[in-house]
């Protein structure tokens, strides 16, 4: 799971769940429709709800179908694999488990013993993937050629006329990059992923390995332009996911893929408790996690030399998979956020809001009162039966430094309303 997302509720888990379970003590379906990185809807997976995901942008339907709708360990066909010097892959794999995951506290999916089977032959393949990754440059190089100081496309020209070079990555995970992605496209386009959610599994634990040794401060916004982050001289490697959490009792749980959730939670069927986190801020996600959106279509894509010469901007996107959202507009916010809660046939509505900095609803002197009382009165709106408006204040430790502040406690808030 992506942990450096901006916005994401990872921290604040507990008194999301809680609010959640106060309403449905029993159980029940629950919408999560701006999904980010799923912290949320893995959270209430865990929790024993039918969980609905959507995001606009493609790797979180990625991590919906790995995390939440794939409920068991992938049972997979090494043969099928082509892996070079296999025997000792599996072998590594059988010694890597002997010595000790399987005693560790969590992955305790591996006390199993079909599970341990079927684990030692993921495994397999990611060892031969990270072994992949320490040989020699071949095949395409897309990622070296676009995001790397040293790739023959990574020059770019700001707005303002400054020139230079993408630093995404050092040329060194530029080059592992390529080796990894091509091994998987070649997979996903010869059919050995058809089956089942191994391909989802593999490209989600190539973005998690991509975020530690990124060159970024959180966002593929941009880059240090001229220097590395300390993490960035990390080679990149990858790991198995913990199946702890996944691993649970198949459920009807739906996974949108990029739609606009306005019409998303017109087309499920009616829940129980619809949740909000929507972006308060003029950062449109699209741009900013564009990179794990390029490794999600990168398998399928048709023609990559098209879309890697259609790169744009500083940050190198390509703008096919760019969206505007219209709840990052401060014009807009508060009737699409009408549209979306009449759309959606739920009973109850959560909604999380923190009036951070560069946030649309910060008031100049910082008093936090426009915000509030936008959502307020939207709360009170003829959409919810009178009276069951409900404003829940929590504190949240931020460890973001501003110029070496220290960490300290924020108000986050949940504002909840029982839908007519
Ligand atoms: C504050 S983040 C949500 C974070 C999430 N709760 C988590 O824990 O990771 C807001 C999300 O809304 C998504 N988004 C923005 N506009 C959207 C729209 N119209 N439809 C669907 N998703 C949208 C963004 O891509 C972003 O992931």
């Amino acid at each position: 799971m992506l942990n450096r997302y901006i916005g994401n509720k990872k921290s604040i888990l507990e008194p999301i769940i809680s609010q959640v379970k106060e309403k449905l003590p029993n159980g029940g379906r629950v919408c999560d429709a701006f999904s980010g990185s799923l912290a949320v809807s893995f959270e209430l997976k865990k929790e024993g709800y039918e969980v609905s995901t959507n995001d606009i942008n493609l790797f979180s339907h990625f991590y919906g179908k790995h995390l939440i709708e794939q409920c068991s360990l992938p049972e997979i066909e090494l043969a099928s694999f082509n892996i070079d010097n296999v025997d000792k892959h599996i072998n590594q794999a059988q010694l890597i488990l002997d010595r000790g995951i399987s005693g560790a506290e969590d992955y305790s999916f591996l006390r199993n013993k079909k599970n341990s089977h079927r684990f030692q032959k993921l495994l397999t393949v990611y060892l031969y993937l990270n072994n992949l990754m320490d040989g020699k440059p071949k095949g395409n190089s897309y990622f070296f050629d676009t995001y790397t100081e040293e790739g023959k496309n990574s020059h770019f020209e700001s707005q303002r006329g400054t020139i230079g070079r993408r630093k995404f990555f050092t040329p060194s995970n530029g080059r592992r990059l390529d080796l990894v992605m091509n091994q998987i496209r070649k997979w996903n386009k010869d059919g050995v992923l058809e089956d089942g959610y191994f391909k989802y599994t593999l490209v989600c634990s190539v973005i998690d390995a991509l975020e530690k040794v990124s060159n970024t401060q959180g966002t593929y916004h941009d880059f240090p332009r001229d220097k590395y982050d300390s993490r960035a001289h990390i080679p990149l490697m990858l790991y198995p996911p913990n199946f702890d959490g996944i691993i649970s009792k198949k459920k009807k749980h739906i996974i949108g893929r990029c739609e606009d959730s306005i019409e998303f939670v017109s087309k499920i069927p009616s829940q129980d408790l619809l949740y909000l986190d929507p972006p308060y801020n003029f950062r449109q996600y699209t741009s900013y996690y564009f990179l794990p959106n390029v490794l999600c279509e990168y398998i399928d894509m048709d023609d990559l030399k098209i879309y890697f010469d259609n790169v744009q901007f500083v940050r190198g996107q390509n703008m096919t998979n760019d969206f505007n959202s219209s709840f990052s507009k401060k014009n807009e916010f508060i009737k699409s956020l009408y549209n979306l809660v009449k759309n959606c046939d739920t009973k109850n509505v959560l909604m999380s809001y923190f009036d951070g900095r560069n946030h649309w609803n910060n008031t100049a002197d910082g008093t936090d009162v426009e915000g509030k009382e936008v959502l307020l009165k939207f709360f009170n709106s003829e959409l919810f039966i009178a009276g069951t408006c409900d404003l829940i204040p929590f504190d949240r430790l931020n460890y973001q430094s501003y110029g070496g502040h220290k960490a300290k406690f924020i108000k986050e808030f949940l504002f909840s309303g029982v839908k007519k």
